[in-house]
């Protein structure tokens, strides 16, 4: 069977930081009004599966065309079922990368488990290069923790990776309106530390969010934001970066919140989207969650990922373009370069 399948996993729901633009809210705001709306992220973990049923399925994928399972969440490394479960997960022949907020890195054996499980990336997610500010967007619950923890984490991990190539690390960070330079200071950044890969995504709110105006990028933030795209692309630092055509995509999402047309995407046929609570959508874009039929909504609990996946299109020709999707690119067409040995001096 082919294998060509990534599956974007949010794993669990709960989370230790509280990012103040984060796809599933806040706490907060979710005690005062429980989302009811199908799809709709929650930190709160009221219908998470056992750990039971997230293995169960697990199992299920040895055989499958999932060829590539990234784990998020919520903070997939506070759930303390992860590490076994990444253990099937590499059983069953698929690639692991684990997006993390970092901090669990420094539990002690988090990170030499990691290379003994042979995981192929972690992503590392940090917004600035300046503490404060990184802080203010990303602030722990408990006030103990934040970006000098996120740092020792990930200089954990690469010191217990040692001489071994795997896993890749990389940071993740979100773009905003304010801050186009952060693009390429995160870059520098990731060389001083060492890491390997780097992915800058626009951050992606709705127009209703409160910190929309603030955060979100507009159309006359275009120029600034392609200067530095293009200075990234001509000097990554020896990173391996996305291509670019992807930062050209980051480009062109910002300049609209329209709803476009997304010719041959690959959302439904090899990109799928699997929530806490097992609901499993053919993309993980919100319009097209909102956009399912009846008919075709599915979950992963109970259910088997070799028939799951059996039945798909050969592409997806989609009119619900938001700027989600932009973060969607570098997951499915990007990551054989950015995990690639090869990539980085
Ligand atoms: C939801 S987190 C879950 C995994 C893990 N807890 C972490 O911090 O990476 C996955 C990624 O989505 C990013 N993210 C969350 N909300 C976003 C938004 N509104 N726009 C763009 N990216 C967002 C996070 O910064 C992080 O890089």
């Amino acid at each position: 069977m082919r294998r060509d399948v990534t599956l974007l996993w949010a794993l669990r729901s709960r989370c230790a930081l509280a990012c103040t633009y984060c796809y599933f809210g806040t706490i907060e705001e979710h005690k005062v009004s429980p989302p009811g709306q199908l799809g709709v992220l929650s930190h709160i973990s009221r219908n998470d599966l056992s750990a039971r049923a997230l293995m169960e399925f697990a199992r299920t994928l040895d055989g499958s065309p999932v060829e590539r399972v990234i784990l998020a969440g919520g903070e997939p490394l506070d759930w303390p079922g992860a590490l076994g479960l990444i253990q099937v997960l590499k059983d069953a022949g698929c690639e692991v990368v684990i997006a993390t907020n970092g901090i669990p890195l420094n539990r002690p054996g988090v990170a030499e488990r990691l290379v003994e499980l042979k995981v192929d990336g972690v992503s590392v997610s940090l917004d600035s290069a300046d503490p404060d500010t990184n802080d203010l967007r990303r602030p722990s619950r408990s006030g103990k923790t934040g970006h000098g923890d996120v740092v020792a984490g990930i200089r954990s991990l690469l010191q217990a990776r040692g001489t071994e190539l795997s896993p890749r690390v990389g940071l993740y960070t979100v773009v905003m309106r304010p801050a186009p330079h952060e693009i390429t200071d995160m870059a520098r950044l990731g060389a001083e530390l060492g890491v390997d890969y780097y992915v800058p995504q626009p951050i992606s709110l709705a127009p209703d969010h409160k910190l929309f105006d603030e955060l979100a990028h507009t159309s006359d933030d275009v120029p600034a934001v392609v200067q530095e795209l293009a200075r990234l692309d001509a000097e990554p630092h020896g990173l391996a970066v996305p291509d670019a055509s992807s930062l050209l995509r980051f480009a062109a999402a910002i300049s609209t919140q329209d709803s476009g047309h997304v010719k041959d995407c690959f959302g439904g046929a090899r990109l799928f989207f699997a929530q806490p609570d097992g609901s499993l959508w053919d993309c993980p874009s919100d319009r097209r969650i909102a956009a399912t039929p009846p008919d075709r909504r599915r979950t992963i609990a109970g259910d088997d990922a070799r028939s799951l996946f059996a039945d798909r299109p050969a592409c997806t020709d989609c009119s619900l373009f938001s700027r989600d999707c932009v973060n969607m690119w570098p997951l499915v067409l990007d990551m054989p370069r950015l995990l690639s040995s090869e990539a980085t001096p």
